[in-house]
């Protein structure tokens, strides 16, 4: 029996992927490299030593995704693809709307039909929207800001329904904070196309030279320094989150939602500082106008995961700079530095 891992290619879904094959679980993987390579595939082979099914198609095509449960035995899935840029999803609401949503609705109609009800969803912090107050738990009103942070928020509501139409499903749903990070070998990261939007990626450029430096939006916040405070959280700590969701997901019923952060806030100037120490890089930045929409501060209570997962992030802030810096300086034009087919 496998576990079907949509955008396994991506930044979260790749780091899973290796996760789950280090961990003996055979894995289906579905991605079509919208802001993905072919190449992680390759690493992820490499680095695990194992070979798995992988197919090159977008969720919107039920017929395909109708023979990958034929030919295969799923017994779960794990959810990462979707489109994820707040600004993109501010100018191309549509296309926001019809790839999250449409992709999730193909998805679980397939996995009816074929019988399979196991179900792990990648969604968001996002969903507290400007949260009243932090650590912030799962029961925090929920609040999306944009189009984006709205289809995961529609997202959670649909699996609900869901699972109260049919009492078999059991979905987890997984709200991301700030992941940072890469695998220690440096072979995948993240690899964001074109200009960065979030904050580490656009770090590491600055170290690696292809821009000048960082603006850092706003320090008049009211917080230590001025600047924003979020919880960042390793990527492999987030990818060992997905194993023990899929634990609980395989011998539970219903819908369970967890915070999958640090608990432990850093301000943007501690993150560059950290980075600056670690890495003996220096990251020249000015202060700038505050970003739209960005909130003060947003960290994860993380207690709920702790409780009943039996998972919490054992990875700093140190060794979450060192390893994004290793991976940029291993892959300085990402992973577009070798390119190979399938
Ligand atoms: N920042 C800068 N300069 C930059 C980029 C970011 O100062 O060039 C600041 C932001 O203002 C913010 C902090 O760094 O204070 C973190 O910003 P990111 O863009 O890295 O992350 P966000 O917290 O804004 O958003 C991220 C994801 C969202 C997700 C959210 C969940 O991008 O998709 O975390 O908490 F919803």
């Amino acid at each position: 029996m496998a576990v079907l891992v949509t955008g396994g290619a991506g930044y979260i879904g790749s780091h899973t992927c290796l996760e789950l094959l280090q961990a003996g679980c055979d894995i289906v993987v579905i991605d079509n490299f919208m802001n993905s390579s072919v190449e992680v595939v390759h690493r992820i082979r490499k680095l695990s030593g194992e070979n798995f099914q992988f197919y090159n198609m977008n969720l919107l095509d039920r017929d395909h995704l109708e023979q990958i449960f034929q030919k295969n035995k799923i017994e779960a899935c794990i959810h990462f693809a979707g489109v994820k840029a707040v600004g993109e999803s501010v100018r191309f609401p549509l296309l926001y709307y019809k790839q999250n949503l449409f992709s999730t609705i193909n998805l679980c109609r397939v996995m009816q039909k074929y019988g399979v009800k196991n179900l792990i969803f990648s969604s968001s912090a996002t969903v507290y929207g400007s949260p009243e107050k932090s650590p912030i738990t799962e029961d925090h009103v929920l609040h999306a800001t944009n189009p984006y942070g709205r289809t995961k928020w529609m997202i959670e509501e649909l699996l609900k329904d869901l699972s109260l139409s049919d009492q078999d499903w059991s979905i987890t749903i997984l709200r991301y904070f700030n992941p940072i990070g890469a695998h220690e070998s440096g072979e995948i990261g993240e690899d964001p196309k074109g200009m960065p939007n979030n904050l580490m990626p656009f770090v590491t450029r600055v170290a690696a030279g292809e821009y000048p430096m960082l603006e850092i939006f706003g320090d008049q916040y009211p917080t230590k320094d001025g600047t924003c405070i979020r919880d960042y959280i390793h990527v492999v700590d987030l990818a060992c989150g997905h194993l023990k969701a899929l634990e609980k997901t395989i011998s539970a019923r219903g819908v369970d939602i967890y915070n999958l952060g640090t608990g432990q806030g850093y301000s943007v100037l501690e993150l560059v500082n950290t980075f600056e120490a670690v890495t003996g890089m220096e990251i020249p930045y000015q202060i700038s106008k505050p970003r739209a929409g960005d909130v003060a501060i947003c960290y994860a209570d993380v207690t709920k995961a702790e409780r009943e997962l039996g998972w919490r992030a054992v990875r700093g802030i140190e060794e979450m700079c060192r390893d994004s810096w290793n991976w940029q300086s291993k892959n300085p034009i990402g992973y577009c530095s070798e390119v190979k087919t399938l």
